[in-house]
C-alpha cells in the first residue's frame, strides 16, 4: 500500500453531486479530493437536463418538492456563476415546458396534475389542443389539452459536467482519477479509502457521492449503507434542423400508455428524447425495445420525428430511493455524509445539495431546507419499529 495522502474533505464520485459538493466545499476553505477514474462521468451524460420541478411534481412527494423549489430558485445565478467562472456556456434555457395529453385517460391524469399543482400554489396554465398546437406546431392532431408550466426550464448536463470539473480545477480541488475501492475506518470514524492502485487517502469527512453504486460501496458499515439502488434509464438524441424555425422551442412531454416521455430541444440543435425506467439491476444494455417505446411515443406526440437524424443511444442508471428523494448530510458513522438517491432530480438539485452539503461539512448541521432528507431517517424509522 503506499502512503496516505490526507485532506480536509474527500469526495468518492466526480459525477455533478460529488463535483458540485467538492466546488462548494473548496469555496469554503476546505483542502478538498475527489477519487474517480473519470471525473465528469456518470449519470449526467446520459440525463436531458430537465429542471422540472413543477411538471414532475407527484403525488406523496410534496417535501421533496419544496427542495426542487429551492433548487430551481438557485439555478440562474448559479449557472451565471459557473460561466463566469469557467467562461463555459452550460445550455441553461428558460424555455418552459408543455405537458401534453393524446387520449382521455392521459388528459385526466394532466387535469390530476394540474390540480396538485394548483393546491401546491405552482404556476400551470391549461390549454386546449388547439392552444397546445399554436405554441408548438410540430405536435401530432391527436394531441387534446396540455399544462404550460413556463418555469419549468433545461440545462445541458454534460456542459454542467464539464463546467465542474473546471470550477473544481480552479478552486484547488484535488482529482485522484482512480477507483475508490473501499472505506476506511478508524476508531469508529470514517477516515478515507483505500482506491483500485493500493493508494490510501485520508480525509477528516468522507462524502460518498457514488450514484447508485454508493449503495454497495465496501467498508460502509451496514447500518449506515444508503438503501439506493440502480433505476436505468434509456435515452435517444436527434438531431434538429435548423432551416424553418424551431422544430420545438420548449421541452414536450406526455405520459403515454403509462410511461413517460419528453423530447428536450437543446439550442445546439440536439434534440433529446428519455426515458425509459426500469428495475434491471446493473444493466445498462441499450435495448431494442427501449429504443423502439420511446421513438414510438415520441412519434405519437411529435410525428416528425421519424425525419431527423438518430445520432445516439445511451443508457444510464438512476440513483432511487425508498421514497424517491436524496439522502444529504451527516449519517451515524462520525466523519461519514451521503449525497446520493437524487433519483429523477439529480441536475435540478445540483444547486441546493451542493450547499446543503458545504454547510452540513463546516458546521455539522444541514441547513433548514434540506434537513427533512437527512439519511437518518431510514435508520430512525427502523429503530422505531415496534417490536
Ligand atoms: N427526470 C427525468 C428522468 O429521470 O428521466
Amino acid at each position: 500500500m503506499s502512503r496516505t495522502r490526507t485532506s480536509d474533505v474527500l469526495v468518492i464520485g466526480g459525477g455533478i453531486i460529488g463535483l458540485v459538493t467538492a466546488w462548494r466545499a473548496a469555496g469554503r476553505g476546505l483542502a478538498t479530493a475527489v477519487v474517480d477514474p473519470e471525473p465528469g462521468g456518470g449519470a449526467a451524460q446520459v440525463a436531458a437536463g430537465m429542471l422540472a420541478a413543477v411538471t414532475e411534481l407527484h403525488h406523496g412527494e410534496q417535501t421533496l418538492l419544496g427542495l426542487n423549489l429551492a433548487s430551481a430558485r438557485r439555478y440562474p445565478d448559479f449557472a451565471a456563476e459557473l460561466t463566469e467562472l469557467t467562461g463555459q456556456d452550460l445550455g441553461y434555457r428558460r424555455c418552459g415546458t408543455l405537458a401534453v395529453a393524446l387520449d382521455a385517460d392521459d388528459r385526466a391524469h394532466l387535469r390530476e396534475l394540474h390540480i396538485l399543482q394548483q393546491q401546491s400554489g405552482l404556476e400551470s396554465q391549461w390549454l386546449s389542443g388547439r392552444e397546445c398546437r399554436r405554441l408548438e406546431p410540430m405536435l401530432a392532431p391527436g394531441v387534446r389539452g396540455g399544462l404550460r408550466v413556463d418555469g419549468d426550464h433545461q440545462i445541458d448536463p454534460r456542459r454542467l459536467a464539464g463546467a465542474l470539473v473546471s470550477a473544481c480545477e480552479r478552486a484547488g480541488v484535488v482529482f485522484h482519477r482512480v477507483w475508490a475501492q473501499r472505506l476506511t475506518v478508524t476508531r469508529d470514524r470514517a477516515a478515507g479509502v483505500v482506491t483500485a492502485d493500493g493508494t490510501v487517502l485520508g480525509a477528516g469527512q468522507v462524502v460518498l457521492a457514488g450514484g447508485s453504486l454508493s449503495g454497495r460501496f465496501a467498508g460502509v458499515p451496514q447500518d449506515v449503507l444508503p438503501p439506493v439502488r440502480p433505476v436505468k434509464g434509456q435515452v435517444v438524441r436527434l438531431t434538429m434542423p435548423r432551416r424553418h424555425g424551431p422544430f420545438l422551442s420548449r421541452t414536450v412531454r406526455a405520459v403515454v400508455r403509462g410511461s413517460h416521455v419528453y423530447l428536450v430541444p437543446r439550442e445546439s440543435g440536439e434534440l433529446v428524447i428519455g426515458a425509459t425506467s426500469e428495475e434491471m439491476g446493473w444493466d445498462t444494455t441499450v435495448t431494442a425495445g427501449g429504443v423502439y417505446e420511446l421513438l414510438r411515443d415520441a412519434h405519437e406526440l411529435v410525428p416528425g420525428i421519424t425525419e431527423l437524424p438518430l445520432t445516439e443511444t445511451r443508457a444510464g442508471l438512476r440513483p432511487g430511493s425508498p421514497d424517491n428523494a436524496p439522502l444529504i448530510g451527516p449519517t451515524g458513522l462520525e466523519g461519514l455524509l451521503l449525497a446520493t438517491g437524487h433519483y429523477r432530480n439529480g441536475v435540478l438539485l445540483t444547486p441546493v445539495t451542493g450547499d446543503a452539503l458545504a454547510h452540513a461539512l463546516t458546521t455539522g448541521e444541514l441547513p433548514e431546507e434540506a434537513r427533512p432528507f437527512t439519511p437518518r431517517r431510514f435508520t430512525t424509522a427502523l429503530t422505531e419499529q415496534p417490536a
